[in-house]
This record gives C-alpha cells, sequence and structure tokens, in this order.
C-alpha cells in the first residue's frame, strides 16, 4: 500500500470507534478462558488503536495495561478515553513498532493483541512476544483466519491482494503451539462485532469524501464491507487464548 494510502486510511480511522472488529462482550469473553490463578497486573495491550480493548481490560483486571501503537493520533485519543473514565494512572501509551517490542519491557501477565498481530506477520508476532511474557504469562489474539476450505471467489481473490498469508483456524492454532504456547480456549468473533465496526466507519469515510474526494483507498474500504456482506461466512475473526508454555517442558 503507497505511504499516502496509508495516511488516508489512518485519518478515517482517527473517527472510528474501534479500528477493527471486536467489541467489549468480545473482550470480556476472552478474559474469561484465562485461568483464575493467573494473577494479572501488568497487561501489554500491543496494536491498541484507540483503546477499544484498552479500557475494558484495565478496567476489569485492576491491572496497569501499557498500550502500543505505531499511530499516536490513535493514542492521544486513547489518553483521553482513559482520563474520561478515570483511569488514566493505570494506562501508559507508548508509540512504538510492535515488531521491535523488547523496548517495552519483560515479564508482562498477559498481553492483548485484538486484529494487530497480522501486520507484523502471525507467526514472527507470536515468537517475538513470547520472550515479554512472565512464565507461564498468557497471550490474547484475534486473527483473521478462513473458516471454509473453498471461500467464495470474490472473497478469495480479494485477500489474495490484502492479506495474502491469511490462513485456517487449524493453521493458526498449530502455529501457536510450534511458538509454544498452549491453547486454553478459543472462538470466533460474532457477526455483531463486523456490523458495528462497519456501521462506525460509514460517517467517517463520508466525512472523509466529502474533504479529500473520492480515492481508491475509500472505494477499497467499501469493497471490503460488501464482500463480507457477501461471503461473511467463509472467513472471520478467530479469537487465540493462549499460555506460554513452561521453558523446562
Ligand atoms: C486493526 S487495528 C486494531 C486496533 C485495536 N486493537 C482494535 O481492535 O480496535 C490494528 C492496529 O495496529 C496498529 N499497528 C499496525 N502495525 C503496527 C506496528 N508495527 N506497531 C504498533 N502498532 C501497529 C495500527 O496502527 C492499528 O491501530
Amino acid at each position: 500500500m503507497e505511504a499516502d494510502d496509508l495516511t488516508l486510511l489512518f485519518e478515517v480511522f482517527e473517527n472510528t470507534p474501534r479500528q477493527g472488529p471486536g467489541s467489549v462482550e468480545t473482550t470480556r469473553r476472552a478474559l474469561r478462558l484465562l485461568p483464575d490463578s493467573l494473577r494479572v497486573e501488568r497487561v501489554l495491550d500491543l496494536g491498541c488503536g484507540t483503546g477499544g480493548s484498552t479500557i475494558v481490560l484495565a478496567e476489569d483486571t485492576g491491572a496497569h495495561v501499557t498500550a502500543v501503537d505505531i499511530h499516536p493520533p490513535f493514542l492521544a485519543t486513547l489518553r483521553a478515553r482513559a482520563e474520561e473514565r478515570g483511569l488514566a494512572d493505570r494506562i501508559t501509551t507508548v508509540a512504538a513498532d510492535m515488531a521491535n517490542a523488547t523496548s517495552l519491557g519483560a515479564g508482562f501477565d498477559l498481553i492483548w493483541a485484538e486484529g494487530s498481530a497480522y501486520s507484523i506477520g502471525f507467526e514472527n508476532a507470536l515468537r517475538r512476544w513470547r520472550p515479554l511474557l512472565r512464565p507461564a504469562g498468557c497471550l490474547v489474539v484475534t486473527e483473521l483466519v478462513w473458516f471454509v476450505a473453498e471461500p467464495a471467489e470474490r472473497a478469495r481473490a480479494f485477500f489474495a491482494g490484502e492479506y495474502p498469508d491469511m490462513r485456517d483456524e487449524a493453521t493458526r492454532i498449530g502455529q501457536a503451539r510450534s511458538a509454544r504456547y498452549d491453547l486454553l480456549g478459543s472462538f470466533r468473533l460474532p457477526a455483531d462485532d463486523w456490523h458495528a465496526y462497519y456501521a462506525g466507519l460509514e460517517a467517517p469515510l463520508r466525512d472523509a469524501i466529502s474533504r479529500r474526494g473520492e480515492r481508491e483507498i475509500y472505494a477499497a474500504t467499501r469493497l471490503e464491507r460488501a464482500i463480507y456482506e457477501a461471503c461473511g461466512d467463509d472467513y472471520g475473526y478467530l479469537c487465540l487464548v493462549l499460555q506460554a508454555v513452561a521453558a523446562s517442558t
């Protein structure tokens, strides 16, 4: 994607409630799959966007959350949201590349990555992030996957361009195990999360078009939605709740 397209896209997403499919209910569902014995005091939310998950994590776990994103304006919105909810002292925002996350420290109890791992490669992300966890720490990641072996041609062709490394559920689970995580649980994000995401995109997209004129990247965003509406049974987000396997096993 041209840098210019990326700038245009960031501009749209600065004004959306979330930057990818997800919801408060989905974040909570994943939290419920963590072991009761897991003490959660330090959380790292990678690719946090404007903090759809960060706020829930801080509120529900009582932990300190380090929220990381490469796009500083998203973090400014997150800081304002944290302030409004009285969470400013428990959320630290860091503008950084999550591919080089070692500078963020180590010994985290929990790493959270909703819809963001793909941007540095799913397997690469799982391997790079593991050393940041304390022993038996957990990782929750959502990832776009194929639900069927033979997806509709329209969807297949679209994602061949947008996400050529998209895989099926079993492959991602296998990769997580190879990267030395145990699978504690998994579920597919509900269709409601997608509908809410696309509904939240409508006004910012209209606004962007009225300011900037029609652009290819806006058309691609509308096409993505049309493909979801036509072929959304063939693919979606998988949430994986993982735990680092102890070093000696
Ligand atoms: C699909 S959005 C998901 C945002 C948020 N987790 C949510 O569910 O609403 C992916 C996010 O990852 C961020 N991102 C992409 N590549 C990144 C990188 N290398 N380092 C840090 N953040 C990155 C983007 O800026 C964006 O906010």
